[in-house]
This record gives structure tokens, C-alpha cells and sequence, in this order.
């Protein structure tokens, strides 16, 4: 390996990739990153001061800006919305992929190509023609390249030494994850095996949940190798109230919520719109730990809309808040925002990042 390599951080949002590089405990040095985003670029100047950020469009940076940054290695996170599920899948047709194509194309003039390039995006990317744009770019500098599809789960709690596997034993795993996480998709609810009745898969129980949906919680919340929520939790949350989910929100979603306890094991992941949009963006905590989700949904339907959030509020029902989302992906304590950031813009920007963790990991396989 080489000395202490210079990286360039593209499309850096609050420094995920930089935390994930110090995690990793390669000796290396953020020469710059680069944002658009000035809310981002403030929370990265907040925590890492140090480091030289361009708060500038990429596709607007010259070959010269580039070349006078003698970068051995790229960290980036494109944009993922033209390749998400909820997106708009246009690909490479949509403008907010125009900077990576930018990329693309400067690479092989570059007066010293880097060593590494480390991208990370999201499921659905691994499909599309921007991907195929990319490896044909590596291909034709002469990378050697490797790809992952990952959940942090897999990785982190069956897989902790990713780094010690061998490429093979990495894309059969990638498979295998792909089936689960296409499986993982649209869970929206809790656990509780005494709802099981006849056996068949289909069969929808309360709430909206079926079978193999209660199952599959089931057995990821089951599995001790995994840390429970409540490990992940501000502890003595002094006021809990701006948390709370509204009452409009609670009773026009509350089938479609994805519910964990405190002893649960899982979740679904926290995207931008989470603390703003319900559906699909992140799961809600129950705090109320003596109360079953089953004695609150069961006939739920029948009820008239006064009954139905006496049940909800039994659940005392609340979003989980920045820090804990944070924790969640893996920022390190020491990670705070500006206490001028809304809690809109923290959701935002949390819900743009990644898990450091696991990237941790991926910086670490790649160099050494
Ligand atoms: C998926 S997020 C990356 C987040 C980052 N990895 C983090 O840990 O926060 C994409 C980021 O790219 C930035 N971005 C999008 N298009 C850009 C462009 N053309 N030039 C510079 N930054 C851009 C956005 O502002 C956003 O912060």
C-alpha cells in the first residue's frame, strides 16, 4: 500500500464516507470534498473542520481542479434517485446522474489516475446503464473491480470479518443477499406468533402482515447475533415530544407503519423523507413495551377513528430521532450536528448517507 493516500470525497453529504475511512484504520488523508449542498457541507465543516471543501457543482470542477488534487483514491455516493425503487428509475435520462457521467469521462484523461475508487449506491443501480457506463470506464483504464450488493445486518453480525473473505465467497453471499433484501421489501409491521391460524403463507394476519412477512421478523429479531434496537437508543431522552408522530399521520398510516420494540432486531432503512413522509421512509419506535402490536390492531378496521387512537396511543408511538438514526449507521459519538440544523434538515441528511460500518469494511478490502 502506499504511503498516506490522498482521497478525494465526491458528492461527500455529512462525511459518511470520511468516517468510514477513519473506521477503517487506513492511514490516508481527505485532500477534499465535494458538495453542493451547503446544509451538508455545514454539519461536514462541523465535525471535521479541518478538511478543504468545495461547496461546488462536480460537472462544473475542471480536468485542472482535478488534476492539481493528485488524489490516489475516490470515496463517492452519486445520487441515488434515478435508480431507487421509489425513484424515478430514469437513469442515466435523469439530470442528477449528469455529474457522474462527468466523472466518467474526465477519468482516463486524468494526468494520474487513482489507485482506488471506492462508489457506493443504492439496490437498482447494480441494474442500470449508468452501471454498465462505469465498468466499461474501469475496464478501459485497466481497473480491476469488484461489486456488492450488502445489508448491513448480513455483513455486520454474520460477516464481521468481510475483510478476511475471499472475492468468491463475496458474490455468492451478494446473491444470496439480493433474494433477501428483494424479499425485505414493503414489510411493514411487527411480530407475534400466536397470530399464526391456518398455515398458509398468504394469509393475511392483522395489520395488513402476512405469514412469511411475521416469520421472517421473527427470525431476524430471534437471532442474537444481531444487536437489539434498544442498544441504539438516546439514553434519558430528555423531551421526547417532538418524536411523537401526529395524530393525522397515525390514523391514515397506522397499517402501513413499520413498527420494532426495543427488543427487536431489525428495521427498515431510514431514507430522507423520514419525520416527514411515513410510507416506506424508516421504521417507528414503540416505547410502550408492555403493550402488544396484536391487543392493538386486532379488529382494528371495525373501530370508529376515536377508538382507533385510543388503541394507537397505547403504543406511545414515536419516530426515532437523529441521533439514534445515526447510531444506527453507524456514526461514531463524537458525530453532532449544528445546533442550527432543523430536525427536517437532519432527517434529510441522515437519510442520504450510508453505513459507515460496512463501508468501513469495503475501504479496508479494497486496499488491502
Ligand atoms: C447520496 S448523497 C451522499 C451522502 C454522503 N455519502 C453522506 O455520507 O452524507 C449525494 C450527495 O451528492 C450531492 N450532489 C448531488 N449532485 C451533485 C453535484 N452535481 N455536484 C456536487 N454535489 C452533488 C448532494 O448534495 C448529496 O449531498
Amino acid at each position: 500500500m502506499m504511503e498516506r493516500p490522498r482521497v478525494l470525497e465526491l458528492y461527500s453529504g455529512v462525511g459518511g464516507m470520511h468516517y468510514a475511512l477513519t473506521e477503517s484504520c487506513i492511514a490516508a488523508e481527505v485532500v477534499a470534498a465535494v458538495d453542493i449542498n451547503t446544509v451538508a457541507n455545514e454539519v461536514y465543516k462541523h465535525n471535521f473542520p479541518n478538511t478543504c471543501i468545495y461547496p461546488k457543482i462536480i460537472e462544473g470542477m475542471t480536468l485542472d481542479e482535478f488534476n492539481k488534487l493528485d488524489f490516489d483514491m475516490i470515496l463517492m455516493s452519486p445520487p441515488c434517485q434515478p435508480f431507487t425503487r421509489l425513484g424515478t428509475q430514469k437513469d442515466v435520462l435523469d439530470s442528477r446522474i449528469k455529474s457522474f457521467l462527468y466523472i466518467l469521462d474526465l477519468l482516463p484523461s486524468l494526468t494520474k489516475l487513482p489507485k482506488y475508487i471506492l462508489l457506493e449506491n443504492v439496490k437498482g443501480f447494480e441494474t442500470s446503464v449508468a452501471r454498465n457506463k462505469l465498468l466499461q470506464t474501469l475496464e478501459n483504464c485497466r481497473y480491476s473491480y469488484q461489486e456488492f450488493l450488502l445489508s448491513p445486518t448480513l455483513v455486520l453480525e454474520q460477516f464481521p470479518d468481510l475483510d478476511s473473505m475471499e472475492a468468491s465467497d463475496i458474490s455468492s453471499f451478494s446473491q444470496t443477499l439480493s433474494a433477501d433484501d428483494n424479499n425485505m421489501e414493503g414489510i411493514t409491521a411487527d411480530c407475534c406468533a400466536n397470530e399464526i391460524k391456518n398455515g398458509r403463507d398468504e394469509t393475511v394476519l392483522y395489520k395488513l402482515e402476512k405469514i412469511r412477512h411475521v416469520k421472517q421478523k421473527q427470525s431476524q429479531d430471534n437471532n442474537s447475533s444481531t444487536q437489539m434496537i434498544q442498544d441504539f437508543l438516546e439514553e434519558g431522552l430528555q423531551d421526547p415530544s417532538p418524536y411523537f408522530i401526529s395524530t393525522k399521520s397515525l390514523l391514515r398510516y397506522a397499517l402501513i407503519l413499520d413498527i420494532v420494540g426495543q427488543t427487536c432486531r431489525r428495521s427498515v432503512c431510514f431514507t430522507k423523507g423520514y419525520g416527514s413522509y411515513v410510507e416506506g421512509t424508516g421504521s417507528v419506535l414503540k416505547t410502550a413495551s408492555d403493550v402488544e402490536l396484536a391487543s392493538v390492531f386486532q379488529s382494528f378496521e371495525t373501530l370508529s377513528e376515536d377508538e382507533k387512537l385510543t388503541q394507537l396511543a397505547k403504543l406511545k408511538l414515536r419516530y426515532f430521532t437523529p441521533r439514534e438514526v445515526a447510531n444506527l449507521h453507524g456514526f461514531p459519538p463524537e458525530f453532532s450536528f449544528p445546533e442550527k440544523i432543523s430536525l427536517k434538515q437532519r432527517y434529510r441528511l441522515l437519510g442520504n448517507s450510508l453505513n459507515i460500518h460496512v463501508v468501513a469494511k469495503l475501504i479496508k478490502l479494497m486496499v488491502e
